[in-house]
């Protein structure tokens, strides 16, 4: 039988019209997976590598999706809920799912970049993370959504650090997100792609053929008069040019590691809602509990950094044991489907963050494809519920899935 999605109290009609709707037409795909099939068709090959990415042997990477099928469901099979609650709050700010958009520099996927999906996120009622080295600056992609978490890097020194977040608050951020899981692991062994410092003819000369094997995504340029400029706005203050991507890469290289102390300090200085992202050792966690974040997210980076580092839904359980009733605790890293949101909230998550999945829909279909990826994600979670017998979000626990021996890693 068709997979269908009710999408009201048990009306027949409402089954049938999104059992239709769920099939992939060209303007519409039914999975991530078709997202991502897309993505590689439509994008240059150095783009597309360049989201893939996952740093050496690719180990944390595949992990953080494969850990996923090894959490197995225990489903109800009456009694079901006609109805299922998925809107919750994460650091103060009402969401109509326990799903957040994961900060990534989106240079070069789409001319819209991140407004398309600040406009796809608020559609869909759901929180932002932007980047500091997003392709576009904090005003433009503030004034699109409101619930939006500005997410910092430790580059450069305490003053500048804080006048960026200052900007960013000024532009209607409304949480801070500082960003720990990177400590600048790089190499990968099937090849790191080509980043051109800047789009100029010599550059442009030579990625002419990647670019013209893909037409849609040179059209999608052409069409709106711009081409990838591969600049980090967010890192300028006070009117400055923007740097380039490798020329703020080498400011943060060149920045001192941040401390406990460091980041005790950033939290006490913003003063709001303030997310703790990359942690995953329950020692970690409660460090950053002692330092006063809101919120923590377990988090490899995408599997972008140190490899080996075991997928993030693995490490979820141990820091939920040590910190999870004194902040958020959400997640990131792996997850493709609304089942693995569900899965992540029964191990004692808040929310989870999403990356790739919402920059394959980009890639695919521009704004409209970061809402269709968002929509496949609510529709699975609502499935998850009704199959687990929840009327909410907030009614799942470890008692609805199975983890095989040795699952969790802390
Ligand atoms: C292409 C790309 C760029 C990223 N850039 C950032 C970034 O600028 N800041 C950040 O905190 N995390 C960044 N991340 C990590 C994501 O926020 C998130 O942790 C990760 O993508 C989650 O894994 P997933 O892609 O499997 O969902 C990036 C990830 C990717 C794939």
């Amino acid at each position: 039988m068709a997979p269908v999605t009710p999408t009201r109290d048990g009306a027949e009609e409402d089954r049938a019209i999104a059992g239709g709707l769920m099939a992939s037409t060209r303007d519409w795909f039914e999975t991530v997976e078709e997202a991502q099939h897309r993505a590689r068709k439509r994008l240059p090959k150095s783009v597309y590598l360049a989201l893939v990415a996952g740093t050496e042997k690719g180990l944390t990477a595949s992990d953080n999706v494969a850990a996923f099928d090894e959490i197995t469901w225990r489903p109800h099979v009456a009694d079901l809920p006609g109805k299922r609650e998925l809107a919750t709050t994460v650091m103060g700010q009402e969401v109509s799912m326990p799903v957040l958009i994961s900060p990534t520099g989106v240079q070069a996927v789409h001319p819209d970049g991140e407004v398309a999906v600040a406009r796809a996120s608020a559609a869909e009622d759901v929180a932002m993370g932007l980047s500091s080295f997003a392709s576009k600056p904090v005003e433009e992609v503030g004034a699109a959504q409101q619930k939006l978490f500005f997410q910092m890097y430790w580059v450069g020194d305490r003053e500048t650090i804080l006048a960026r977040a200052e900007r960013a608050r000024a532009a209607g951020a409304k949480g801070l997100i500082m960003t720990l899981d990177w400590s600048f692991a790089s190499r990968r062994d099937w090849g790191s792609p080509p980043i051109p410092e800047k789009i100029d003819l010599k550059n442009a000369l030579k990625f002419a053929p990647e670019v013209t094997l893909k037409p849609r995504w040179l059209a999608t340029y052409l069409r709106s008069g711009s081409i990838p400029e591969l600049t980090v706005p967010n890192l300028a203050l006070g009117g400055e040019e923007p740097p380039n991507f490798f020329g703020a890469y080498g400011q943060w290289m060149g920045s001192p590691l941040p401390t406990w102390e460091d980041v005790a300090w950033l939290r006490e200085q913003w003063g709001g809602p303030f997310l703790l992202k990359g942690v995953t050792r329950p020692d970690d966690a409660r460090r950053a509990v002692d330092a006063g974040v809101t919120a923590i997210s377990v988090s490899t980076h995408g599997g972008n950094n140190l490899d080996s580092t075991p997928g993030a839904i693995r490490s979820l359980p141990g820091v939920i044991d040590a910190v999870g009733d004194q902040v958020e605790v959400v997640m990131d890293g792996g997850v493709r489907r609304g089942a693995d949101v569900v899965k992540a909230m029964a191990l004692g998550a808040r929310a989870v963050m999403i990356g790739r999945a919402y920059l394959w829909g980009m890639a695919a279909n521009g704004e409209r494809g970061v809402q269709n990826v968002l929509s496949i994600i609510r529709q699975g979670i609502d499935e998850a519920l009704m199959g687990l017998g929840k009327a909410s979000v907030h009614d799942l626990s470890r008692e609805d899935v199975v983890l095989p021996p040795n699952f969790t890693r802390s």
